[in-house]
């Protein structure tokens, strides 16, 4: 049964406003969680003052050696490894399409344990420090990390498969 009132063409007019501001709410609503939200919520993904640039050039200084200059996995020093370097290219695809930023970031500073048992990948952890950043990981948490490895996780991020 509707509630719309049977009087006057005014208090009809006023009704239809009440109405019309409650779906322009909703409208409001459904617009904020389409577009704002997810705008912030990647925003905050990925730090902004990471500088890829920076992180490439990082990179190819300590890492190509061993990841490869396409990182992946066959730089020129694998051949006498024991433990196969890791293609640091397809880090999102074999994780389901999510980059792991905080094991990548862990495994880079040696905060990660498996590091200091016996894996041949360097602990960068002293190299890289100071000029601590925030960064979002995949599942919404801060992490800090030094300056360096932010802009090393941002272009290891810019060249995922
Ligand atoms: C001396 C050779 C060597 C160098 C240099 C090296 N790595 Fe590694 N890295 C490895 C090896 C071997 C593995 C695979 C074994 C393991 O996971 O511990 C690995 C694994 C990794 C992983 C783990 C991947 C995963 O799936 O969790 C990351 C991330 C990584 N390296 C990043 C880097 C970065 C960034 C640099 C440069 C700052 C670097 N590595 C330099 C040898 C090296």
């Amino acid at each position: 049964m509707s509630d719309a009132p049977k009087t006057s063409p005014k208090a009809q007019v006023v009704f239809a406003l009440r109405h019309c501001r409650r779906a322009i709410t909703l409208l409001a609503m459904v617009w904020a969680l389409l577009v704002v939200l997810p705008t912030v919520a990647t925003a905050q993904e990925i730090d902004n003052s990471a500088d890829v640039a920076t992180g490439r050039a990082l990179y190819m200084t300590h890492c190509a050696t061993c990841h490869g200059l396409e990182a992946e996995g066959n730089g020129p020093m694998a051949p006498v490894l024991l433990v196969q370097p890791k293609s640091l290219a397809a880090l999102s695809v074999e994780n389901g399409g999510i980059f792991p930023l905080k094991r990548v970031v862990a495994r880079i500073d040696g905060r990660d344990p498996l590091v200091s048992h016996g894996s041949a990948m360097p602990v960068y952890g002293e190299v890289f420090q100071g000029d601590d950043r925030a960064m979002k990981t995949e599942t919404g948490q801060p992490m800090l990390a030094g300056g360096p490895i932010v802009d090393l996780v941002a272009y290891l991020r810019s060249i995922q498969q």
